[in-house]
């Protein structure tokens, strides 16, 4: 008898408001997409053996791994750090790797390919669980610091909701998303966070909570303290950037799309001066979609350094790039 064919697939996610907050446990307004990472293949008895539709080389080592960070191609170090972060949990698996979401656009390809290859592997713990095993995948196999958000969305993405994430409490409030809104990502340039200032602004931040205690309970008079102007710029960035995402998911909960889409010109203004994560391009494809007829709001959404603007349109909006609709979490599919 043949063996039984197994698949498993992620969505990747878009964030509507809220970056750079996560990693000081603040608040994000992100929600699972309609573009996906696909694992399907067959249980072996203790190796992993990968190809991907986008890479030339095939992954493959025996489980248990541990020194994921040293795994070629390098690719296969989420493959390898989340196998590792498994321990005696994960299982074999061999198969074929698909995707849609483009990679390295700041969609998160690569906490869709963590998550799709923790079910593949055999992870049966609960959302919160798988996310912050593939985060701690994440900085193992890669050495990117991340916060918590991309890999919580993709495990938890609720269809037609964004998602209120409270990165501290890791509780998560869907937030309906109106029925005639668009939100369309358009794709400005490729980056890598392993190569970009990720790194240096988590360090930033850290610098400033050492002086104001933790950003995500702190309120702007109290940066006063902070002398350092550039520390000062990360903090005001992150401290206003969380009430920005109270105030927006309030916005979208009424049904009010005209503040909330300020809301966004606000939150890329605060990460173009203060947290400076934003591109010349990315600030010249704001201001284009924003001097678009039905555009309510646009702004740099993830990382930064490149990657994607996120717009915030009503029905009648005419806009280059892909209209993303919010799906459902990673799952085991037939
Ligand atoms: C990347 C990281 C996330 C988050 C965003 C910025 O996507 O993986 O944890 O920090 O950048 O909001």
């Amino acid at each position: 008898m043949s063996e039984a064919l197994l698949s498993y697939r992620s969505p990747g996610r878009v964030n509507l408001i809220g970056d750079h907050t996560d990693y000081t446990g603040g608040l994000v307004l992100p929600m699972a997409i309609d573009r996906y990472t696909t694992i399907s293949g067959t249980r072996t008895p203790s190796k992993i053996r990968l190809h991907s539709q986008n890479e030339p080389e095939i992954v493959e080592f025996n489980l248990p791994i541990s020194a994921p960070e040293k795994v070629t191609p390098s690719w296969g170090r989420y493959v390898a750090g989340v196998a590792a972060e498994m321990q005696n949990r994960a299982q074999g698996f061999e198969g074929e790797i698909s995707c849609t979401i483009p990679i390295g656009a700041g969609l998160s390809s690569s906490a869709a390919l963590e998550v799709a290859t923790a079910l593949a592997l055999g992870d049966t713990s609960t959302p919160v669980e798988r996310a912050r095993l593939c985060q701690r995948a994440e900085v193992r196999g890669v050495g990117v610091p991340c916060g918590i958000m991309d890999q919580l969305t993709v495990a938890s993405g609720i269809r037609d909701h964004a998602l209120l994430i409270d990165c501290h409490e890791m509780t998560i409030s869907p937030v309906q998303l109106p029925n005639d809104v668009k939100v369309i990502v358009q794709f400005i340039a490729e980056r890598k966070l392993t190569s970009s200032g990720y790194a240096e602004r988590v360090a930033q931040c850290n610098a400033a909570e050492e002086i104001v205690g933790p950003l995500r309970v702190t309120n702007l008079s109290s940066l006063a303290n902070i002398t350092d102007k550039t520390i000062f710029r990360r903090a005001r960035h992150v401290v206003s950037e969380n009430q920005r995402v109270r105030d927006f998911a309030a916005m979208l909960r009424a049904g009010d799309l005209k503040s909330a889409g300020k809301l966004m010109i606000e939150s890329h203004n605060s990460l173009d001066h203060d947290f400076e994560t934003s591109t010349p391009q990315m600030n010249a494809a704001v201001a284009a979609a924003l001097s678009q007829p039905g555009v309510f709001g646009a702004r740099m959404t993830g990382g930064g350094f490149g990657g994607c603007i996120v717009i915030l349109a009503d029905a009648t909006a005419n806009l280059d790039g892909w209209q993303v609709r919010a799906v459902n979490a990673a799952s085991q599919i037939d």
